[in-house]
């Protein structure tokens, strides 16, 4: 299959409402990251995201529409869910919600919820509303892989795969949608994005965490959210995280690194705007101001797929704090380290004992 790439014109709109009226599938931009749209409600088009991924059939999609009328046909709406609503849709908020059975079982991967989502991107907007259609879209990347963040990753992953991606240029947000769970009295975050948990309490009061959020899911343990249970974002290189006092942290990755490249490993770091200069002996990858963790989350997907490309085999971070967008930065960044952590004051001790 030939996988074409179009700017977002009327013209490719149109092509792209007409495939996934048929049951194909297309890729399109969101505010967060690039999605793997089918037909939500044709039985025979929603496997073939799962095919093309690579994704296990137990993990749910996310259904995206462009007006709340469309929710109707999927899912049982609650006063606490619509508050949400008037607050951050259109928006990076994905709602879980009780099902209809109009919803395939493939797509709710045969819970009894469907996550929900309208988003805010124009094109993503233009896209759903051209079709009018509810449509499931998980991110576009194959399995295992950091979500696209940009057209060329969608591309690089899905050629061949699928038979059309729209691009629309680099998402902005760069992290995927928060995911909440509505279904009980209390608002649940599931997984952590660019709507923060004190966005959320504004509107909603008390949120509680899944505790599977910043870190591995325990033994036995159930995963609210079904793609918690994966090993995502993971680039091939070993990702571990360095923590501590600033100074400590970029005089430890340079000995870490350096010490990295004497055993014949090609090391790199991944550090602040800040630190880069400083850093420039060890392959330093600009991840953002360490002021400004909305940055880190916007750049972060595209630095760990360059990661892989430069085959860098041993990677050192930084760390931001575990708050508002910093959050969904941990979040994913802790997984692509498999949550691996180095205290910084620790390697300079041990460093100058030797
Ligand atoms: O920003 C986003 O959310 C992007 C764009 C394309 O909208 N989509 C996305 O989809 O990230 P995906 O499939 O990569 O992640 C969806 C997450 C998974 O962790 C999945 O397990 C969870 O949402 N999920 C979906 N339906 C669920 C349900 N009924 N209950 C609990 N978790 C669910
Ligand atoms: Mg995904």
């Amino acid at each position: 299959m030939i996988t074409q790439v179009l700017p977002a014109t009327p013209e490719a709109l149109q092509m792209a409402a007409e495939l996934l009226a048929k049951g194909e599938l297309v890729a399109f931009p969101t505010e967060t990251v690039y999605g793997l749209g089918a037909h939500a409600l044709n039985r025979d088009a929603v496997p073939g995201i799962f095919a093309a991924k690579g994704r296990p059939a137990d993990n749910p999609l996310i259904v995206h529409i462009w007006r709340r009328e469309q929710l109707t046909d999927l899912c049982y709406v609650n006063p606490l869910a619509e508050k949400l609503m008037d607050a951050f849709w259109p928006g990076p908020l994905t709602i879980i919600l009780p099902r209809k059975h109009t919803v395939p079982d493939t797509v709710t991967a045969g819970l009894d919820t469907v996550a929900v989502r309208l988003p805010s991107h124009p094109v993503a907007y233009e896209l759903l509303k051209t079709c009018n259609l509810p449509i499931a879209a998980p991110s576009a990347n194959r399995s295992g892989k950091p979500s696209p963040t940009a057209a060329r990753h969608v591309y690089e992953d899905m050629q061949g795969r699928i038979p059309l991606i729209i691009d629309g240029g680099d998402c902005q947000v760069g992290v995927e949608s928060t995911v909440v769970d509505c279904t009980g009295e209390r608002v649940c975050i599931l997984r952590p994005g660019g709507v923060t948990r004190q966005m959320l309490e504004e509107v909603a009061g008390p949120v509680t965490v899944a505790g599977s959020v910043l870190r591995p899911l325990q033994e036995g343990e159930k995963a609210l959210s079904p793609g918690m249970r994966y090993q995502h974002y993971a680039p091939n290189g070993q990702v571990s995280l360095v923590e501590g006092e600033e100074q400590d942290v970029v005089a430890a990755l340079k000995l870490l690194c350096r010490q990295a490249e004497e055993n014949g490993h090609r090391a790199c770091v991944m550090c602040f705007t800040e630190h880069v200069e400083m850093l420039q002996h060890c392959h330093p990858h600009d991840i953002g101001s360490k002021d400004c963790p909305e940055e880190v989350a916007h750049r972060l997907f595209d630095t760990l797929r360059r990661l892989d490309e430069e085959n860098m085999d041993v990677i050192f971070s930084e760390v931001v704090p575990p708050e508002g967008v910093g959050l969904a930065v941990m979040n994913r960044l802790g997984r692509a380290a498999a949550f691996r952590a180095i205290e910084a004051g620790e390697v300079l001790a041990s460093g100058r004992i030797r």
